[in-house]
């Protein structure tokens, strides 16, 4: 383990995001324009062999924790043996997806065969209707029963990813807390986040404040758990119920301080914060014949320009980034 991970603050970045694709069979309102956004052609896309190269570079340095992303992961055709091939690198713990669900229980026996040991399933609400219109897409059916799947399969918890947003589902957060009740599902409300093309404006927002007021006025008995210092979420757990509720207060509350994420997107950028502009491409050098200690340094370098935090909701929601659906989150 080298230090090439650990940033100007002191920050060690064990946790490794990987975006597989820019492509989704959603079009969800909060992550891409209705006119959609334009595509990395498919040969400028990180290959296979070149994930698995990339991904035993971090590895060997000390990331154990990788979560595919997207777009939509599955869509991948390749899926199976990405998930092969990572879960088998020496020094992984972690090999997680965060996806959709649409075509999850089908595809996910197998992927949990292939070593996937972590799920997250992004899901905005319980009425189809409502699915319909913030996805711009049907399949709500389907998402429930990824859930249940995934459920099945032993998965646990699984993490339910819920971004709320005023006048869209505020008004569904306890009917969302109740899926904690008897199953090991972890609800998680995660404030609205400005992206390229995704509208966002305060007025939109939930801020954790408000959305923890609403769980604690419905249900007596709401215990803080101990999180760890890297989490994303503030988590809790209603007294009897088997799940946890969590909220993700990117906005209201950053977490930065215990940042231990990078990500690599599908088109072989390396991005050292969800966050501003800054990437540099991976992909270009590895096609150009590089040695892992030149891409060790490339990465070294990138990591030690990381900013110690956002800019703040605001300031953020003036500055080009991408959209969402380039950079999974
Ligand atoms: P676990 O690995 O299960 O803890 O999940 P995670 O929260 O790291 O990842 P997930 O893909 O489920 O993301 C949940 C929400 O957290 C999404 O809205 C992400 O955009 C957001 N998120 C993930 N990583 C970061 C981050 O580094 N900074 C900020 N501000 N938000 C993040
Ligand atoms: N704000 C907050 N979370 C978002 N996600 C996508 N777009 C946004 C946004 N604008 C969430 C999705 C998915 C995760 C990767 O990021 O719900 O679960
Ligand atoms: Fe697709 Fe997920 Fe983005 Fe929705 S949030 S458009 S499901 S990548």
């Amino acid at each position: 383990v080298s230090d090439m991970l650990v940033d100007s603050f002191g920050r060690m970045h064990n946790y490794l995001r990987i975006s597989l694709t820019e492509r989704c069979n959603l079009r969800c309102q909060y992550c891409m324009p209705a006119e959609g956004v334009d595509l990395t052609p498919g040969h400028q896309l990180l290959s296979l062999n070149e994930i698995v190269r990339l991904g035993n570079l971090f590895v060997s340095s000390g990331v154990d924790k990788i979560r595919l992303t997207g777009g939509e992961p599955t869509i991948r055709k390749d899926i199976d043996d990405i998930c092969l091939q990572l879960s088998n690198l020496e020094g992984l713990k972690t090999l997680g997806m965060t996806t959709n669900g649409i075509t999850l229980a089908r595809k996910l026996p197998k992927l949990k065969e292939c070593g996937l040991n972590s799920v997250n399933i992004s899901l905005d609400t319980l009425v189809p209707a409502k699915f319909e219109f913030m996805t711009r897409r049907k399949g709500f059916e389907k998402v429930m029963e990824s859930i249940n799947a995934a459920v099945d399969l032993g998965y646990n918890p699984v993490k339910l990813n819920c971004v709320v947003m005023r006048g869209f589902n505020d008004d569904e957060i306890c009917n969302f807390v109740e899926l904690t009740r008897e199953k090991p599902i972890n609800v998680r409300f995660i404030e609205f986040m400005p992206f390229d093309g995704n509208k966002w404006n305060v007025k939109k927002l939930v801020p954790y404040s408000e959305m923890f007021d609403r769980v604690v006025q419905q249900f007596k008995g709401l215990t803080r758990l101990q999180d760890h210092p890297t989490d994303t979420s503030k988590n809790f757990r209603v007294d009897g119920h088997h799940g946890a509720v969590s909220f993700i207060t990117s906005m209201t509350e950053h977490f930065c301080a215990g940042c231990n994420r990078l990500r690599l997107l599908a088109d072989g950028n390396f991005k050292v914060c969800l966050f501003g502009p800054s990437e540099v491409s991976l992909r270009d050098p590895l096609r150009s014949g590089i040695d892992d200690d030149g891409l060790k340094e490339i990465i070294g370098a990138a990591v030690k320009r990381k900013k110690a935090a956002h800019a703040g909701m605001f300031d953020l929601a003036k500055t080009t980034n991408r959209p969402m659906i380039h950079i999974g989150g």
